[in-house]
């Protein structure tokens, strides 16, 4: 079988997800090519592949903008060609099942129609930093849940998220987001700990940051990844209104050695928990049938929850 990925990734969460999916998919003999949406040209032909697949991060409850001009351009298909969606999200939040709405409309008119879409969690590069158990334990639950996601879709069984009442219009409402990086981009600034190192300029998937006269220039062609400011080494870049949200620098995915504050503790646990169950219990089921010896998953919640009962 022969599938093609077409993904864009801002600060790398999702990127990871797609590379790792397409680990999965050649293990079970599937043959994957990977195609980067921001890159120039797009000189592959879709009718090649058995499966298209689109992988994107969702960014206010659709997909980027980025993504769904590329959807756009993709050439109608003669016969029904076979879609499925990987997304990534800060946050397991069920309104985040509404952002391929737009994207499956554009697909759907063109005759791709939507089998399978899988969403991970994966830490936030805006709001609010996660600690690095946190961005270990995303990861950790993401790398165990894709290749069960991938033997399903290579089964030939469909899987998709739950509706949310009134999608549509919500994520048509959210879309916004899409015009708000065109009026907040503008409002980029770099202040004096900037380097001119230029990895900003030269890594902004829509050119939308420019040196002019030794001046960085922030266009209204903004997209809102957030990859200028996270990846930026001296911090230098505020990102306008949302300056307060910025998260700035990789998560290394790595199991912490030392332990961390956590500001969010409470937080977390409220709005992950469920998600991380749900998926432990996926990757139990799926052992119990293949026979599998489980592996310990961690629990980052624990710690907490000691001091809890000796509180109590
Ligand atoms: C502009 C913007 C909007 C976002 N909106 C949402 C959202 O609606 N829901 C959510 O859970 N996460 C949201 N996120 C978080 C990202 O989806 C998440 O961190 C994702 O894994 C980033 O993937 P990437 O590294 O591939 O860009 C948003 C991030 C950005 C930059």
């Amino acid at each position: 079988m022969k599938i093609l990925i077409c993904y864009f990734s801002g600060t790398g969460n999702t990127q990871r997800v797609v590379y790792k999916f397409k680990e999965a998919l050649a293990d079970k003999g599937a043959e994957v090519d990977v195609f980067r949406i921001e890159s120039p040209e797009f000189n592959l032909n879709v009718n090649d592949y058995d499966k298209i697949g689109i992988a994107y991060p969702v960014h206010a409850f659709n997909a980027p903008k980025l993504v769904l001009d590329f959807a756009k351009k993709l050439p109608n298909m003669e016969n029904e060609k076979s879609l499925f969606i990987l997304n990534t999200s800060g946050e397991p939040l069920k309104l985040n099942n509404i952002s391929s709405v737009k994207l499956r409309k554009i697909l759907g008119r063109k005759n791709y129609e939507l089998t399978n879409e899988y969403h991970y969690c994966m830490p936030y590069n805006i709001i609010f930093r996660h600690t690095d158990a946190m961005a270990y334990k995303m990861w950790d639950i993401a790398q165990k849940m894709i290749p069960i996601d991938a033997e399903e879709l290579l089964s030939g069984k469909h899987s998709k998220l739950d509706d949310v009442i009134f999608g549509s219009l919500l994520a048509y409402i959210f879309r916004v987001e899409h015009w708000g990086g065109r009026f907040n981009g503008k409002r980029y600034k770099v202040n004096d700990k900037c380097c001119h190192c230029n990895a900003c300029v030269n890594m902004c998937p829509t050119h939308n940051i420019t040196l002019e006269n030794g001046e960085l220039k922030f266009g209204k062609n903004c997209a809102m990844c957030m990859r200028c400011s996270f990846f930026c080494r001296e911090n230098a870049i505020k990102i306008g209104l949302f300056e307060k949200w910025k998260v700035n620098g990789p998560y290394n995915f790595e199991k912490p050695k030392v332990e961390e504050v956590d500001n969010h503790k409470k937080f977390c646990k409220k709005a992950y928990q469920k998600y991380f169950e749900m998926c432990e219990n996926k990757i139990h089921n799926y052992n119990t049938l293949n026979n599998i010896a489980e592996e310990e998953t961690e629990n980052v919640f624990e710690e907490d929850e000691i001091v809890e009962k000796v509180k109590n």
